[in-house]
């Protein structure tokens, strides 16, 4: 087993909204573990090509690995989704026939206690996908005020108990209490009381912090702004998102931009048996959109 190994996520239904074919050119933006790449690399064998891309060094290192046999088919890419256009520019590269963003992180990234993503684990306060830049989610409650912090964790987890949950955060840093990813569970709970159902009450300010720290939604905006230009006619952008925030973004950019065209009037979901045996794949959503010619 890969020492990134993480199963990617609705592969099949990618594949197809994709269609990769023989010298095609596509671009995944989200590299992780090289899971859905490497199908794209196969599918458009002998001589497709594959730009990839991720923010995470851990991620491009994995995705290397994975991807050797592939030889200069695959290049590998140190970059936010973003960037693509800047990325595709630098090797030459007009329009591609694909992208493809599997956003959010990897089981990996998960399972990484130093990360500081796990809910279950106990990690340093950090959630940066990309280690070498930025500030920590620990840095962001440190220099936010309570109000500050309510809206993130307002906006970015859609989490009604915002306020106080932003002055119990606030109050056991101040207190110096607040150093792993337990103590913000342990804060996030003084708050909203103890966990009642299935649903652990610091998931959604987890995610909050987590989409923060990443500019995840400036980053998904500006890619849904690149992809149309980088496409070249008749290609195919497709979007795998987790949580409404992303998908509602996806669904009005497909439908709101005149070159392009929708391929899924409703997101694509993981099937009965995806769902059992990955339990990532729950809330998974798969948009995807074509490339038209505008008058045309
Ligand atoms: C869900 S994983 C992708 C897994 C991959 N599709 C596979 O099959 O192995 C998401 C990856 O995207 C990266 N990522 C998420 N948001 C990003 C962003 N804004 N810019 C660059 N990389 C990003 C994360 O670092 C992570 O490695």
């Amino acid at each position: 087993m890969n020492a990134f190994e993480h199963t990617p996520v609705l592969l099949d239904e990618v594949l197809e909204q994709l269609d990769p074919t023989t010298g095609g050119v596509y671009a995944d933006v989200t590299l992780g573990g090289g899971g859905h790449a490497k199908a794209i690399l196969e599918r458009s064998a002998p001589d497709g090509r594959l730009i990839g891309t991720d923010r995470d060094p851990s991620a491009l290192e994995a995705a290397s690995a994975a991807l050797s046999d592939f030889g200069d088919r695959a290049t590998l890419r140190k970059a936010r989704i973003g960037d693509l256009a800047d990325v595709l520019a630098s090797l030459e590269i007009e329009n591609v026939d694909g992208v493809l963003a599997d956003l959010g992180v990897s089981s990996v990234q998960l399972d990484r206690v130093e990360r500081g993503f796990s809910l279950a684990k106990d990690g340093p306060i950090d959630m940066r996908m990309d280690p070498t830049e930025g500030e920590t989610a620990l840095e962001l409650i440190g220099r936010s005020d309570a109000e500050e912090l309510a809206n993130v964790i307002y906006r970015y987890g859609e989490e009604h108990r915002s306020r106080k949950i932003a002055r119990s955060l606030r109050r056991a840093f101040e207190e110096g209490e607040l150093e792993t990813t337990g103590d913000l569970r342990h804060a996030v709970r003084r708050a909203t009381g103890p966990r009642r159902g299935r649903i652990d009450p610091a998931t959604k300010t987890f995610q909050a912090l987590r989409i923060a720290v990443n500019e995840e939604l400036e980053e998904l905006e500006a890619l849904l702004e690149q992809a149309p230009e980088l496409l070249r006619v008749g290609g195919v952008v497709a979007v795998i998102s987790f949580h409404s925030l992303e998908d509602r973004m996806v669904k009005h950019a497909f439908r709101d931009n005149e070159q392009l065209s929708p391929l899924t009037k409703r997101p694509i979901i993981a099937s009965d048996r995806e769902r059992e045996n990955n339990p990532r794949s729950r809330s998974a959503k798969l948009r995807a959109a074509r490339r038209v010619e505008v008058g045309a």
